[in-house]
């Protein structure tokens, strides 16, 4: 298998043009994507507006199409509140900020009782040490490399050595099935030092849907540069 092959891209739609969001994401799916991810804020956790359980059942028949994965990342509060409507209308995965869920392990069951994955995010000043107790519970990590809140910003390099230092956890407590997932900032001059860190998901929207290029051109670049 090659390295590439073992990547996940999450195409993050916040990037996408909404006028068409379907074609966009039909595009996506069929340059080989494999894993949609919709950004849901709410105006308090994070200072933008997005998407709610609509978008998510709007684009659940298209995914169904290419058994693709929606990834829905709550940069919410009170995500507890929202969790069966996301998953009702087709999350397959579905992140929490840790900033936001006080009784987290109440918030873990009740989304793996709902019948999907799940991802705990972290900010990028919360350290890895938030997760210790729950980690063994978890699919999958979402490493914030930016603020969330806004697609096309700057890929925080300290990131790296919080990526490194979470492999190395998951490798210690024999957790090396958890994902690490990346977030923010990732275009082919980042994708191969968060690979080479250790960043298993790749979540990328301003890279995937942007005006340089169409969407497979975009990911055949961040695919060659994860290559090499
Ligand atoms: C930011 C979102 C990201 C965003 C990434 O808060 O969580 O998923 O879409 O956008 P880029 O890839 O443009 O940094
Ligand atoms: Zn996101």
């Amino acid at each position: 298998m090659s390295k590439e092959e073992k990547i996940q891209i999450a195409a993050s739609i916040l990037s996408a043009d909404f006028s068409r969001l379907g074609e966009q994401v039909n595009e996506a799916l069929e340059a080989g994507v494999r894993w949609i991810h919709v950004d849901v804020m709410d105006g308090h956790f994070v200072t933008n507006l997005s998407m709610g359980p609509q978008v998510v059942l709007a684009l659940r028949p298209i995914g169904d199409r290419f058994n693709s994965r929606l990834d829905v990342h709550l940069m919410i509060t009170e995500p507890d509140r929202y969790l069966a409507d996301f998953i009702r209308a087709g999350a397959n995965y579905v992140s929490v900020h840790v900033e936001t869920c006080p009784h987290l392990h109440r918030t873990i069951e009740e989304i793996r009782t709902l019948g999907a994955r799940f991802g705990v995010a972290l900010n990028p000043a919360t350290p890895l040490s938030a997760l210790e107790e729950i980690l063994p519970e978890l699919d999958f990590v979402l490493i914030m490399t930016v603020e969330p809140g806004f697609g096309g910003q700057e890929f925080i390099p300290s990131s790296l050595d919080k990526i490194d230092r979470l492999r190395r956890m998951l490798g210690k407590s024999r957790q090396e099935r958890v994902l690490i997932a990346v977030d923010g900032g990732i275009h082919a001059q980042t994708a191969g030092a968060v690979v080479k860190a250790g960043a298993t998901v790749l979540v990328t929207g301003s890279a995937i849907f942007n005006e340089e290029a169409t969407v497979a051109e975009n990911l055949h670049k961040l695919q060659s540069a994860i290559e090499n």
